[in-house]
């Protein structure tokens, strides 16, 4: 099942000054741009993700949408993004801390590229525990 990322994108907490986001593990593109229509006030969203397919797919996916201005697609490992300190207002990973090898080194890293004040962190993995849940039940 595909999840609704209209949905998903109003549990992210945008606070209302917010600029920059970051989607870590954002693959193909698609919650970013579900977020750049719905918060106007994002000039700066990057998704980013380690796989390069994704990131290649996710900058035709922005291509499509028209959106290149406001979102760029890079290839970057969570455990060492090429980001200054303290630059995000947001993050935002749906479904990818699963994936990664080191979750506390990803974390302090997160940490560091977050603005200190006014900033938001948001971690989705519920849909995938609800999926794991949901199989778990059917065995
Ligand atoms: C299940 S997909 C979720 C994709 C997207 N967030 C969504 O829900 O549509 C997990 C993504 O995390 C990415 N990923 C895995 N390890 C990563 C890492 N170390 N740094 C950045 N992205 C990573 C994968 O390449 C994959 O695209």
């Amino acid at each position: 099942m595909e999840p609704a990322y209209g949905d998903i994108a109003h549990r992210v907490a945008v606070p209302e000054h917010s600029k920059t986001l970051l989607d870590i593990g954002g693959a193909d593109g698609r919650l970013a741009i579900t977020l750049a229509k719905q918060y106007p006030n994002l000039s700066k969203i990057i998704t980013a993700d380690i796989s390069k397919d994704m990131t290649d797919r996710a900058r035709k996916r922005v291509q499509r949408h028209r959106l290149e201005c406001r979102i760029k697609a890079e290839v970057q490992d969570v455990h060492n993004l090429n980001y200054e300190n303290n630059y995000f207002d947001v993050i935002v990973s749906l479904g990818s801390l699963h994936h990664w090898r080191g979750p506390a080194k990803a974390l302090l890293e997160l940490h560091r590229v977050l603005k200190t004040e006014r900033s938001s962190l948001n971690w989705i993995t519920k849909l995938v525990l609800n999926r794991r849940a949901a199989r778990s039940r059917k065995v």
